[in-house]
């Protein structure tokens, strides 16, 4: 049989420092387990711009249709913002997850214990958290149309539509049941049926689900915003969270720094099953190219590692070999291991993007012995 398949898309700014080091996990995979893949790399978003003028070839996107995986690091950044919109380095990503179809974007938040103390939050808020947020990812206010900035009289109005149809907030509440039922079987769907029709129908689907189809599964409501408070007041009260494009876009990354730093998350964007019983999918850390600390070493590869860690999980049905690389992170930060972002303003002696990758390799050494 042969290998699977991987589409590496490093991206820009920190997107190829972190993801040099994934392609060192990868690499002992293959050396020390015997689990090779069959690895191609391409550009996405500003880099793919510079050489095609488009952040996304279409020889790009057909390969990403074909792939088992894509594992994507970051686009975007400075250099970039003054393009027009139809080319920008987001567009690329955006059009991966839409023509993919990739609904169901789980965003998990951790908090590992050698984090505990260095969280925003006081110790006993975060210690032992472990929630999901599965946020839609290919429709509502990013996709809806009608769209665009136009003319009225003498000023312009920018425009934006939130938009969901019921089959798509079906089959991403499925997504959310099912995920319950293999953790602890609860779920909090969050919108603004207060304000939003959006919201209305998003919060009638849900529950139409789960009285058909999941009446085992604890389900609560809660309007996004205080979600967005109850996060950060006792964000252990949660497990699965289920939410739209856009809310899930701002509450994941208030979740990320519940776990210490944005740089520790990860995600895995689902769609519909391929021919071969796989998912659709993309795996991505949740930050962006992070122009402020690019080319300088000083990015934190531990979200993108985990990303791959997801990709064992969901894409290869190598749980065990996902829990891993896992217990390696947790072994390195155990360890007192930090990159910079770990560290905080007054943080003294942080470890590289490559020594913090070099330092997880060796901690999957250790768990051979
Ligand atoms: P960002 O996530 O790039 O950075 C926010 C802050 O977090 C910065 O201070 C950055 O240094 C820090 N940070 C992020 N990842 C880190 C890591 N791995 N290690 C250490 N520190 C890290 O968000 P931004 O600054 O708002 O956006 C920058 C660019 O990235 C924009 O062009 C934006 O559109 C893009 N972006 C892309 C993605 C993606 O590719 N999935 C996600 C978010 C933002
Ligand atoms: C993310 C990012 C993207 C989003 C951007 C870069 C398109 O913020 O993946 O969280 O808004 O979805
Ligand atoms: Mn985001």
């Amino acid at each position: 049989m042969s290998n699977p398949s991987l589409l590496i898309l490093p991206g820009d700014g920190i997107g190829p420092e972190v993801m040099a080091e994934v392609r060192k996990i990868i690499d002992w995979f293959g050396d020390k387990r015997g689990v090779s893949f069959d690895v191609s790399e391409d550009l996405v978003g500003g880099c793919a711009y510079d050489k095609h003028g488009t952040p996304l070839h279409d020889d790009t996107m057909a390969r990403a249709q074909e792939v088992d995986a894509v594992l994507l690091g970051a686009v975007g950044g400075p250099k970039y913002d003054k393009l027009d919109f139809s080319v920008k380095p987001e567009r690329g990503l955006l059009r991966l997850r839409k023509e993919m179809d990739l609904y169901a974007n789980l965003r998990p938040a951790q908090c590992f214990d050698a984090l505990a103390d260095f969280s925003s939050l006081k110790k006993d808020v975060v210690a032992g958290l472990d929630i999901m947020i599965i946020r839609e990812l290919t429709s509502g206010v990013y996709f809806g149309e009608p769209r665009g900035i136009i003319k009225e009289g003498n000023e312009r109005v920018g425009i934006n539509t939130q938009r969901y149809t019921e089959s798509e907030i079906a089959r991403v509440a499925r997504s959310a049941f099912e995920m319950a039922r293999k953790r602890s079987n609860k779920v909090c769907s969050m919108e603004k049926a207060n304000v939003m029709e959006s919201g209305i129908l998003w919060r009638d689907v849900v529950q139409e689900i789960h009285d058909a189809e999941y009446p085992d599964v604890e389900l609560s409501h809660m309007y996004a915003d205080a979600g967005a408070m109850q996060l950060t007041r006792w964000p252990k009260q949660f497990d699965v969270i289920v939410t739209d494009n856009l809310f899930g876009d701002l509450l994941s990354d208030l979740a990320a720094m519940l776990t210490g730093s944005l740089g520790m998350l990860p995600s895995a964007s689902l769609g519909a099953p391929m021919a071969n019983g796989r998912p659709k999918a993309l795996y991505e850390p949740v930050h962006g190219s992070a122009p402020d600390i690019a080319g300088q070493g000083k990015a934190n590869p531990i979200a993108c590692i985990l990303s791959f860690a997801m990709a064992l999980r969901y894409s290869f049905d190598m749980g065990d070999e996902a829990a891993r690389v896992e217990t390696a992170v947790e072994k390195v930060l155990a360890d007192g291991l930090r990159t910079a972002d770990l560290l905080g303003e007054e943080g003294k002696s942080p470890v590289s993007t490559s020594e913090m990758g070099d330092a997880i390799v060796a901690a999957l050494d250790a768990s051979l012995a």
